[in-house]
């Protein structure tokens, strides 16, 4: 027996040094050592041993071999746990010495851009601002602004239809998405007290086919000014103020007879730019007595005026683009040029 405990340690000893992995000497050290491993097994055999002499030397021998085995394991798990440690620091190893160059800084978006800065010069003409929900019902977006269904003005809106949406329970009829800013005009009355000087940007929806001057997503904003005796003359006179704050003092605008329900009389504005030829900017108008009615004020009492046009175009003005998809492309050719 002797001589077969010795073959095994030897056995082990060879094992233990071809284990290539802390896992693989886990699972050889139950192999071996486990319970029900091979020197277990000679442990049992031991009893069945002729002579007392005998278990004594086979007893010793298998204790020495044991203890071999078990230091032979345990030089081996340093040894591997070295290794792998190694191997894992060479792997996560950070060169602080590398140079990845000056980070480069961004900037808004061109419409982010536009908005923001007519957003300034209104605060700067003592104007407010509000925002309104981006899916509306028909009632904001029609009815209140003096569109009954079956007005004909509203097939000129490409109106999205929608199912549903959580921030319109109270819609009793059509959920969509808003075509124009003027539905906040409605809100607006509704919440806030006159006299109102407010300007209202935010994003609108039509069902149009992208071109380059179209887009079924894009921005707009409103103004709205509700005090007592407000004349057109205001209207003209806010709409010449915000142009020269906006494009600079050699830029004109006009105003040009137009139709919109919600406004009469109601006018298209354009501006003239300083190398004589003009742009369509958006419309305008005094606010209809239905209108201000549906906002629950007393058209006897309040006039106003309002106005809405595209943030986009004024982008696109601005910087002398041709293809207003390129500003939603997102190419980043594109973009970095601003
Ligand atoms: N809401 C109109 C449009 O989108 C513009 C407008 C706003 C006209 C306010 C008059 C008054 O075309």
């Amino acid at each position: 027996m002797i001589d077969d405990v010795i073959a095994a340690r030897d056995r082990a000893l060879q094992q233990i040094d071809g284990a290539g992995s802390l896992d693989a000497l886990v699972a050889l050290d139950t192999a071996l050592l486990g319970k029900r491993g091979a020197f277990a097994d000679f442990k049992s055999s031991l009893a069945s041993l002729p002579t007392v002499d005998e278990k004594k030397a086979a007893g010793q021998a298998l204790n020495e071999a044991t203890q071999v085995v078990s230091a032979a394991l345990e030089a081996r798990r340093e040894g591997l746990t070295t290794a792998e440690r190694a191997v894992q620091l060479e792997r996560e190893r950070i060169d602080l010495t590398e140079y990845s160059g000056k980070s480069r800084r961004g900037h808004a978006h061109l419409v982010t851009q536009a908005w923001e800065r007519l957003e300034d010069v209104f605060i700067g003409l003592g104007f407010q601002i509000a925002e309104g929900p981006e899916v509306e019902t028909d009632f904001y977006n029609f009815e209140a602004l003096n569109m009954p269904r079956s007005h004909p003005a509203r097939s000129g809106f490409d109106t999205m239809f929608t199912d549903y949406s959580p921030s319109c329970r109270e819609a009793d009829g059509s959920v969509l998405l808003r075509t124009h800013t003027s539905p906040v005009q409605i809100r607006v009355m509704e919440t806030i007290e006159p006299p109102i000087y407010m300007v209202m940007p935010g994003r609108v929806f039509r069902r149009d086919t992208p071109d380059s001057s179209h887009m079924p997503v894009f921005h707009q904003i409103e103004g709205l000014v509700i005090d007592r005796d407000i004349t057109m003359a205001h209207l003209a006179g806010t709409i010449d103020a915000f142009t020269k704050a906006f494009f600079g003092g050699a830029f004109e605008s006009r105003l040009r007879p137009n139709y919109f329900p919600f406004t009469e009389p109601s006018a298209e504005f354009d501006i003239l730019r300083p190398d004589g030829t003009w742009i369509e900017l958006g419309g305008c108008g005094m606010v209809h007595p239905n209108v201000l009615r549906a906002g629950g004020l007393d058209p006897e009492e309040w006039s106003g005026f309002a106005f809405g046009f595209g943030i986009d175009r004024m982008a696109r003005e601005r910087h002398g683009i041709d293809d207003i998809r390129e500003m939603f492309s997102n190419d980043i050719r594109f973009i970095e040029q601003f």
